[in-house]
């Protein structure tokens, strides 16, 4: 059954409801994939649990179906050109980027604002999305200022649309 709601109308609603900027990454050395995410949140403390909703046209679903595992990574302030970058459909450009391999084999950012790596927990069907639940097993954060999302465009804290 389609839905009667208004998809603009639930987009521009929902996008007054600010967030931070995640870049999803997964895979091993061989084969690496990211995206761009910010339908993330920490879901439960005991067992340490979060989530993030993926399009399921994403090519990140199969990435992260094969692979059991995936990072969060939080972009600070300065990071827009890489949420941009990671927002592209297919093989992405990863020049550039400092990566190190995380205890599950995903790559994290080297910089980036805060990360928690996870193993795959389950997966839930959302309409056109999936919900993506992983269970932390690692995890930092640092000082700094974050990039934000709202009302479809990047903000900084205290800046002006
Ligand atoms: C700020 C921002 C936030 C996004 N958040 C999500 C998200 O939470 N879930 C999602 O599936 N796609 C999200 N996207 C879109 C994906 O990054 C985009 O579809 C990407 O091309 C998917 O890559 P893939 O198809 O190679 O996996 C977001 C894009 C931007 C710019």
């Amino acid at each position: 059954m389609s839905g009667t709601f208004d998809a603009g109308d639930q987009r521009r609603i929902m996008g007054r409801f600010a967030t931070g900027v995640t870049v999803v990454t997964t895979g091993d050395n061989e084969a690496r994939w990211a995206m761009t995410a910010n339908a993330v949140t920490s879901l439960s403390l005991d067992p340490p649990l979060v989530l993030f909703a993926i399009d399921t046209r994403n090519e990140m679903r199969r990435q992260i179906a094969e692979h059991r595992c995936f990072a969060i990574n939080v972009l600070g302030a300065d990071q827009m050109e890489l949420s941009n970058r990671f927002a592209k459909p297919g093989p992405k450009d990863f020049d550039g980027v400092v990566l190190r391999t995380g205890t599950t084999g995903a790559p994290l950012l080297v910089e980036c604002l805060a990360y928690v790596e996870c193993e795959l927990d389950r997966t839930y069907e959302g309409g056109d999305h999936e919900i993506v639940i992983g269970r932390i097993v690692a995890g930092a954060d640092s000082e700094g200022d974050p990039l934000l999302f709202y009302g479809g465009g990047y903000r900084q804290i205290g800046s002006e649309p």
